[in-house]
């Protein structure tokens, strides 16, 4: 009975693709299983009650009822051991989801009015197709070149928020080689239903073939690291930001990446994407503790977005 109630939910889902679907699915149905007991036994009893209690003639008076300490503890109690057993299983999930492993593939994603653009790690862009091997994890690395939008696949059962001004990200691993459609998600102007695009997973042989897939005549591609490393020189950053750890007039990039940021003002962050764009494009937003302000100017306007994407690339290699 269980059983066949579990395989109704799914059959309404789409396949199963990514290694946490089949769990993400049965959370799904449990909560579906459990909103149906609960409409089953409240509306029930409800319906019982109305008929058993119901006024048969004029002179019924209706009884003062005051409380039942005892009841109401039950219904308290009860829905709120509940409410926590399906709590436990979503953050579980959810965590797993939220922590994308140290040897995902990372590919930028940009969206905009109405459409998505990839960049692999190779340097490879995509204007139409995200392609993934299969097996291994991918990690995307989000941004909104307009508009709010959401990146949707429903096969892997992930979806994000792409946000202009700040950096997003999602994870997952495909099982099985095919085909599966990407959607936005978040209502983004007159063409957000046509916002389609489609994830194709392939083996890990087709990927390489397809990295290194160029048309004749076409410019290498060229890493985002080795851009990372062109913007720096070009922008100037090396005026004040050393590679090799000195320090000249701001921090070193050396071992910036993913390390702990303490400023003047007290608080402290780990150093990531969000952090590093809005430390080059508001420079005196937040200062490093023992650099004094005013020492940068504002490149928000400066510097564009995939140099952006560049430099993060950059400093990452930077360890
Ligand atoms: Cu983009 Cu809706």
């Amino acid at each position: 009975m269980l059983e066949s109630l579990n395989n109704y939910w799914n059959s309404m889902l789409p396949e199963q693709v990514s290694t946490w679907a089949a769990q993400v699915d049965w959370i799904n149905a449990l909560i579906n299983n459990i909103s149906l007991l609960s409409i089953v036994l409240i509306t029930g009893a409800m319906l019982y009650f109305c008929v058993k209690y119901r006024k048969r003639t004029d002179n019924d008076v209706t009884c003062q009822i005051s409380h039942d300490t005892r009841i109401e503890t039950v219904w308290t109690v009860v829905p709120t051991i509940i409410c926590l057993f399906m709590f436990y299983y979503g953050v579980v999930q959810y965590d797993e989801m939220r922590t994308p492993p140290a040897n995902a593939i990372e590919i930028n994603v940009e969206g905009y009015k109405w459409g998505w653009n990839y960049r692999h790690p190779s340097g490879k862009k995509d204007a139409k197709d995200l392609v993934v091997p299969v097996g291994k994890p991918v990690r995307l690395l989000m941004r909104s070149r307009d508009v709010l939008h959401s990146f949707f696949i429903p096969a892997m059962r992930v979806k994000e928020d792409v946000a202009a001004n700040r950096y997003s990200y999602l994870w997952f691993t495909a099982e099985k080689e095919g085909k599966y459609p990407i959607f936005c998600a978040e209502y983004c102007g007159t063409s957000h239903s046509g916002m389609l695009g489609e994830l194709t997973v392939v083996s890990a042989q087709e990927y390489q073939d397809y990295l290194s897939g160029r048309k004749l005549g076409e410019a290498a591609d060229i890493p985002p690291e080795k851009l990372g490393e062109l913007a720096y020189n070009k922008n100037g950053c090396m005026a004040c930001h050393s590679l090799s750890g000195a320090r000249v007039v701001g921090p070193s990039f050396k071992g910036l990446w993913g390390s702990e940021r303490s400023f003047v003002e007290g608080e402290a962050v780990i150093a990531d994407e969000n952090y590093i764009k809005e430390s080059i494009w508001y420079p005196n937003k937040l200062i490093v503790a023992g650099y004094p302000p005013n020492q940068m100017p504002a490149y928000k306007d400066q510097i564009s977005e995939e140099d952006i994407d560049n430099l993060i690339a950059f400093m990452k290699t930077l360890k």
